[in-house]
């Protein structure tokens, strides 16, 4: 509930991330638009956000990103926020593209978002820790079974005494997973750490330096559902399990249209799609104006504008590219029998 009168905090979304994992399909465009459910992941951050209230975005850019991000989100209109665009011209880390927000921020709270990490838990607990609960910093942490990929936090005694990025020993398996709310300490922080082995200004070191100085550092673990939509397999996975959750907005579009096709749902399929002959699903979205004729699908993604057609063999667990053609060949049984 938003108290009137009450000042509503920003919210910061880093997005200029190269997502070399995910090439080719971030050649030319930002990792942050890829869809999950045919919804850009960067929109999918953005309602995060909205759903607390917040209207007062601001998005860290590549400058070489801006015309395709620009291009989609605007001035943030369509989504009822003001988005402000703060560019890191190197990717030189997370503590450091913060650092190029210090002046957008002001001084004032804040919550941070990774924005190619799709979180479900809500970010009200974090979001109250920095403007009532007298802390500095509030992370959201999970149970991870690859601890070595993360940040990782050691407890002890319920608070959270060290932490420590993609460690070799980790000491816990309790990770951050993208998630923050921060108080205008943490940029004496960013600007005391110095580059990790990976060269790069690690969020981990400064929330480190803030418990070194004493400040507060508060934590809330959740069992939802969290994804680095980092890798292809955690792409499919984050969309497998957002259709599962059944909230995407689009399931089989108005403007769709289907001859003698079977849908097994979950599918999410956009619009000014011509499906023939298809059998589509479990698993799979389908983007705006693809043509699909005489194939088997399931459990993966496929992007605007595809053509498939003939495919003799059902796919399964794939990507196809934004204006891929794949066409197989249509055996005529007749022929070919001995
Ligand atoms: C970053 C952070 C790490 C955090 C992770 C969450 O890692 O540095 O602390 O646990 O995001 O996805 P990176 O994605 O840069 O490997």
């Amino acid at each position: 509930m938003i108290e009137r009168g009450e000042k509503l905090l920003k919210g910061l979304i880093l997005c200029a991330g190269k997502g070399s994992r995910l090439y080719p399909f971030t050649n030319n465009r930002p990792k942050t638009l890829i869809p999950v459910t045919n919804t850009p992941l960067l929109q999918l951050s953005i309602m995060k956000l909205t759903e607390l209230g917040i209207d007062r975005i601001g998005i860290v850019i590549h400058p070489s990103q801006e015309t395709d991000i620009r291009g989609q989100f605007g001035e943030g209109e369509a989504f009822g926020v003001a988005i402000t665009y703060i560019y890191q011209h190197t990717p030189k880390g997370i503590a450091n593209a913060l650092k190029q927000a210090e002046d957008y921020l002001a001084g004032e709270p804040f919550l941070l978002l990774l924005g190619d990490n799709l979180i479900s838990a809500p970010l009200s607990a974090l979001k109250n820790d920095v403007e009532h609960g007298g802390v500095q910093a509030s992370l959201l942490l999970a149970e991870v079974e690859d601890p070595q990929d993360y940040g990782i936090a050691e407890i002890q005694d319920s608070r959270i005494v060290g932490l420590e990025e993609k460690p070799k020993h980790p000491k816990s398996n309790l990770a951050v997973i993208g998630g923050y709310a921060f108080t205008k300490e943490i940029f004496g922080a960013v600007n005391e750490i110095t580059p990790s082995k990976r060269g790069e200004y690690e969020i981990t070191d400064a929330i480190q330096w803030l418990i070194e100085q004493r400040h507060a550092v508060a934590y809330h673990v959740t069992d939802q559902l969290n994804i680095d939509v980092g890798t292809k397999e955690r792409w499919l996975l984050a969309n497998r399990k957002l259709l599962d959750a059944g909230t995407c907005k689009i399931k089989v579009h108005d403007s769709v249209r289907m001859e003698r096709c079977t849908i097994v749902e979950p599918v999410s399929i956009d619009k000014d799609c011509v499906l023939k002959d298809c059998r589509i699903g479990p698993y799979v979205s389908v983007g705006a104006g693809s043509r699909l004729e005489n194939i088997q699908i399931e459990n993966s993604i496929i992007l605007n504008g595809v053509h498939m057609k003939d495919l003799s063999f059902p796919i399964n667990n794939v990507i196809i590219g934004e204006h891929s053609v794949v066409a197989g060949v249509l055996i005529d049984k007749e022929v070919n029998k001995p």
